[in-house]
């Protein structure tokens, strides 16, 4: 695109939150940052095609080319996750969810889903969400010493309220989730078994994790976060549910698919079958596990031990303050983060997530850097500034959009340009 003047004071929040990416450190666990290419399918006249429907049956005129683009996106999601069926329409992980309860679920059915205490999702039965208000939702826990799920507690559930559909998934789990025995569980109670995938579908799609789709029936997840595409969902089923989960999400729960989302979807699932997204979602995983040990070794309590994942969740009252003050010096050193729920208290931890770090190209000595900086900011809240130039410093190296004039310009303009 050229000779087109930005909204000036739009253009300022672009470039400020440009800035803001490559001075801080991302550290919230569902975020990343995408290649160029999802960038440029994001901002493509696609955004301007409407294509109510599937490829091939749309109420719409002028649709060959996005069809081509979803149909591309479909294969390479089946062909990524050897799933039967994909829907890559959802708008967002929670679109997702509530496409796939629809597809299974009536209202007033009873859910087994992980207790938003323990790290459910909001879609996981919150009172707040059409989750909790629509579906009768009984919450598992994990065990208060050990943080991992409690599998006896979960078959204990299922055999007592006998749910019609069980939810395997969290927004905060840092280890893998074993899909065999929630396969059992389910199977013990006749319940579908749904796994919201949706934090670890990227390390599943590297090989870095175990995938769900051998053992759920539906698996939704969002393609953001690990998977490093556009925000949005999708859904992967077996033959046998395809069509109530295409009814389920157009035209129950959506209209119009977003057709430079699903061009940018197909992007990143091209990108992600390649054998550098290999390397880099063990990376993601090895830059976790350092992280964990480094902040260990400066004296918070890592939920579980340690990490398999992308996440981990940590403690910082060893280090003498609660998690919402913690967070906050974090910030002001320029170290971006969630609060979280702990599984052994009422008080709140911290989640961190290496996705969007080791997308930079940050490795395990920059996260035994990060812990170090990570345990003197929340020390002191003196020490924040010289923190806060470490971390400049630090992100300084590692450009989220490339360098300037290296071919790989900031993929915002700067203040008022014309682009
Ligand atoms: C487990 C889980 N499910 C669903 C979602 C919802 O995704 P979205 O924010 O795109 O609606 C999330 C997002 O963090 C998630 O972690």
């Amino acid at each position: 695109m050229s000779d087109v003047e930005l909204d000036p004071e739009i253009a300022d929040i672009l470039h400020g939150e440009a800035v803001r990416q490559a001075e801080t450190l991302q550290l919230i666990a569902a975020e990343n940052f995408v290649s160029r290419a999802v960038l440029t399918a994001l901002a493509s006249p696609l955004a301007n095609k409407y294509a109510e429907g599937y490829p091939g049956a749309r109420h719409h005129g002028g649709c060959e080319l996005v069809d081509a683009a979803e149909r591309l996106a479909i294969d390479r999601a089946k062909r990524l996750f050897a799933a039967e069926h994909a829907n890559v329409q959802p708008h967002s992980g929670s679109s997702a969810v509530l496409a796939t309860y629809a597809a299974l679920l009536r209202p007033g059915d009873k859910v087994l889903a992980m207790g938003l205490q323990y790290g459910g999702h909001l879609t996981h039965g919150s009172p707040v969400n059409f989750s909790g208000r629509w579906f009768d939702v009984i919450g598992y826990g994990v065990d208060a010493e050990s943080g991992i799920v409690d599998y006896e507690q979960v078959r204990a559930l299922a055999r007592a309220h006998r749910p019609k559909a069980v939810v395997c998934g969290s927004i905060s789990y840092p280890r893998h989730i074993d899909y065999a025995a929630f396969r059992d569980i389910a199977d013990e109670a006749g319940a579908y078994l749904i796994a919201d995938a949706a934090h670890p579908m990227g390390l599943i799609a590297g090989g870095a994790a175990p995938s769900p789709v051998p053992y759920a029936d539906v698996v939704c997840a969002t393609t953001h976060k690990v998977l490093r595409g556009p925000r949005g969902g999708m859904i992967l089923c077996g033959e046998q549910f395809a069509e109530r989960v295409d009814r389920a999400v157009f035209p129950f729960s959506q209209g119009g698919a977003q057709m430079n989302a699903i061009a940018a979807k197909a992007v990143a699932f091209r990108e992600a079958s390649t054998p550098d997204f290999r390397a880099y979602a063990h990376q993601v995983v090895a830059n976790a596990r350092t992280l964990a040990g480094g902040l260990a070794a400066e004296g918070l309590t890592v939920t579980t031990g340690g990490t398999d994942t992308h996440l981990l969740t940590v403690d910082p009252a060893p280090l003498g303050v609660d998690a919402a003050t913690a967070r906050g010096r974090l910030a002001a050193a320029g170290l971006v983060l969630d609060t979280c729920a702990l599984p052994w208290a009422d008080a709140r931890g911290l989640r961190l997530g290496s996705a969007a770090v080791t997308t930079q190209g940050m490795a395990e000595k920059e996260m035994a850097r990060i812990a170090a900086l990570f345990a003197t900011a929340i020390r002191s809240e003196d020490a924040g500034r010289r923190v806060r130039d470490e971390v400049r410093d630090l992100a300084g190296g590692f450009p989220p959009y490339g360098t300037p004039g290296e071919g790989t310009t900031s993929a915002v303009p700067a203040p008022g340009v014309m682009v």
